[in-house]
C-alpha cells in the first residue's frame, strides 16, 4: 500500500487515484482504445458500491496506446478528465491507473445572492469542477440581499429585489438595505431566467454534475417580505413587520408562496435533492405575531422554535410528493427532522455527528475547514475575508468521517463560498483555487492516499494549468510560512495571533 501511495503521488493528478502502477516511459502516440463494460473490468469492480462502480475507470497507458475501461459513460468521462489533467501538466506517463470515488456527493456551493456572478461564471466553475471530479454544484439562489431566479407565479421576487443599491453587500447594508429597479443605472444585481437555468442544468449534466437549487427559508428572507409583505409577521396592532428577516410560519400566504416557488424550481432542476436552507432564523417577530400565535395554539406548541419545525415538516412533505428529498442546514436538527431529510453540517462537525447518531443522511461542510470565504493566509496580506484561517494545508487535512460517525449515511463533503465579502468573479476564483483542489481530493481519494507535501506539489503544477485556462488564483508561491506549516484556527494558537493579524 505504501508503495502505491508514494507512486500515485508521483503522478500529477488531483484528486489522486486509488491505485497507480507505473511502467517505463511516456505515451508518444495517443491512440485511444475504449473498452465498454468488459467482463474483466466488471469483475475488477464487483466489490465496489454501485455509485463507485458507475464512476470507476481504468486507464492503461503504453508508449503507443491508451486503453480506457469503464462500465458507464460517467466512468469514461472521469477517465477522460484524468487524461486531460495529465496531459496538461506534462507527457502522460506509462502505467495503469485504477480509480473510483470515495464519496458520492462532492460539492461546491456558490452564494449568488450577496454577489451575482451570472451564467458564464457558473459554467466556467462547472468546467473546473469536472476537471477535479466534483459532481454537485449547490446554488444559493436567494437571500435577503436579492432573489436570483425568475418565478412566473411571483414575478415581483425578481421584479422588486433582484437589483439593489450598493455594489457590495456591505454598501447595501450601510445604505439600509434598499432595492431598486433593473433600469436604475446606480443599481447592482441580476437574476437567472428559467431558460438560462435549464441550460445550466444541461451543461452540468453533460459533465456529470448535478445542480442543487437552494431556496432559503424561513430565515435570511427579507427580500421575500419586501416583494410580498403577506409572508411577514403581523403585530397585534395590525401592522406588518416590514424589514423582518424571517418569513411568518403562521401565515398561509407563506406556504402558498413557498410551494408555488418550489413547484417551479422542481420543474427546472433535475436534482433528487432540493435545499431548503433552514439556517439562522432570528425568530424575532414570531412571539408577538398574531398569525404565529394562532398557529402555535392550533398545534399546541409551547416554544416559537417549534414553528420552524412545523415549516420544515410541511415543506418536506410537499417536496416529497414531488419525488424529491430536502437538504437543510444543521439547524433543522433542533426542531424535529422529517424522515428522509438530509442534514448539512456547517456549524463545525457537530451537526454531522448528531445527524449520524439519529440515522439521517448527512453532508459535511464544516465552517472550520470547508468555508472558502474564510482567510486562506495571513490577514495582513489577504483581501478582507472572514476571520478564521482555512489554509490549503488546513482544509486538506479535513477528514469528513469523524470518530463515531456512520459511514453509510455520509453522503459527502462540500465547500461553501458565501459572497458578502467577495464582490467580483476574479475574487471568487481567488478564494476557490487551489483550495477546491484539496476538497476534491478529500471527497474522491481514499483517506490513506492523502499526503500533504505531495499534494502541494501537484496543486502547484495544476494551479499553473488553471491560470493558463484563465482562472484567477491565489498565489501559492507567496503563501506565508505560517499557513504552510499547518497552522490551525488562530484562537487555538494564541501565540501566533499577533503575527496573523499584524498590520491589518
Ligand atoms: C450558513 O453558513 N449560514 C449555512
Ligand atoms: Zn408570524
Amino acid at each position: 500500500m505504501k508503495l502505491f501511495v508514494t507512486l500515485a503521488l508521483a503522478l500529477g493528478l488531483i484528486p489522486a487515484p486509488v491505485e497507480y502502477i507505473p511502467a517505463q516511459g511516456v505515451c508518444v502516440r495517443e491512440k485511444v482504445v475504449v473498452k465498454q463494460d468488459s467482463k474483466e473490468f466488471r469483475k475488477v469492480t464487483a466489490s465496489l458500491e454501485p455509485f463507485q462502480q458507475k464512476e470507476a475507470y481504468r486507464i492503461t497507458v503504453s508508449p503507443r496506446k491508451i486503453k480506457i475501461e469503464a462500465l458507464t459513460d460517467e466512468g469514461f468521462f472521469r477517465a477522460g478528465k484524468s487524461l486531460e489533467q495529465l496531459k496538461a501538466v506534462g507527457p502522460i506517463p506509462c502505467g495503469v491507473i485504477f480509480d473510483y470515488p470515495r464519496l458520492r456527493h462532492r460539492g461546491l456551493m456558490i452564494d449568488e445572492s450577496r454577489s451575482f456572478n451570472g451564467i458564464d461564471f457558473l459554467k466556467k466553475q462547472i468546467d473546473a469542477m469536472a476537471l477535479l471530479k466534483l459532481n454537485v454544484l449547490h446554488l444559493h439562489l436567494d437571500d435577503s440581499a436579492g432573489w436570483r431566479i425568475y418565478i412566473d407565479s411571483y414575478p415581483d421576487l425578481t421584479g422588486k429585489t433582484a437589483f439593489r443599491m450598493g455594489r457590495t453587500y456591505h454598501e447595501w447594508e450601510a445604505g439600509k438595505y434598499k432595492f431598486t429597479s433593473a433600469d436604475d443605472p446606480d443599481g447592482y444585481g441580476g437574476y437567472y431566467s428559467k431558460e438560462q437555468l435549464r441550460e445550466l442544468v444541461e451543461y452540468a449534466a453533460q459533465r456529470f454534475i448535478t445542480v442543487i437549487p437552494e431556496i432559503e427559508m424561513p430565515g435570511h428572507s427579507m427580500e421575500v417580505g419586501y416583494a410580498y409583505p403577506e409572508v411577514l409577521c403581523v403585530h397585534p396592532n395590525g401592522k406588518v413587520h416590514t424589514g423582518a428577516w424571517d418569513l411568518c410560519p403562521g401565515s398561509e400566504a407563506t406556504f402558498q408562496l413557498l410551494e408555488a416557488v418550489l413547484e417551479e424550481v422542481i420543474d427546472i432542476f433535475l436534482s433528487p435533492f432540493i435545499h431548503i436552507g433552514g439556517d439562522e432564523a432570528t425568530m424575532k417577530t414570531w412571539p408577538e405575531c398574531v398569525n404565529c400565535r394562532k398557529r402555535m395554539e392550533e398545534e399546541g406548541f409551547t416554544d416559537v422554535k417549534q414553528l420552524q419545525g412545523y415549516l420544515v415538516r410541511r415543506i418536506e412533505a410537499f417536496v416529497r410528493t414531488h419525488g424529491r428529498r430536502i437538504i437543510g442546514w444543521d439547524e433543522i436538527l433542533e426542531t424535529g427532522v422529517p424522515e428522509g431529510a438530509v442534514v448539512q453540517s456547517w456549524r463545525g462537525v457537530e451537526g454531522g455527528l448528531k445527524a449520524s447518531a439519529m440515522g439521517y443522511d448527512y453532508i459535511m461542510s464544516p465552517n472550520s475547514h470547508c468555508y472558502y470565504n474564510y482567510y486562506q493566509d495571513l490577514i495582513r496580506k489577504e483581501p478582507k475575508a472572514v476571520g478564521e484561517l482555512v489554509s490549503l494545508r488546513f482544509t486538506y487535512g479535513y477528514e469528513p468521517l469523524a470518530d463515531g460517525m456512520d459511514p453509510e449515511h455520509l453522503l459527502g463533503v462540500q465547500a461553501n463560498l458565501w459572497t458578502e465579502l467577495i464582490p467580483t468573479q476574479e475574487h471568487a476564483e481567488y478564494m476557490l483555487y487551489p483550495r477546491l483542489f484539496a476538497l476534491a481530493e478529500t471527497a474522491w481519494s481514499p483517506s490513506s492516499a492523502k499526503e500533504f507535501q505531495g499534494f502541494r506539489e501537484r496543486a502547484r503544477a495544476l494551479l499553473d494549468v488553471f491560470r493558463g485556462m484563465g482562472y484567477n488564483t491565489f498565489d501559492m508561491d507567496s503563501e506565508s510560512e505560517l499557513a504552510r506549516s499547518g497552522f490551525q484556527r488562530f484562537e487555538q494558537l494564541e501565540k501566533y495571533k499577533a503575527q496573523y493579524e499584524t498590520a491589518h
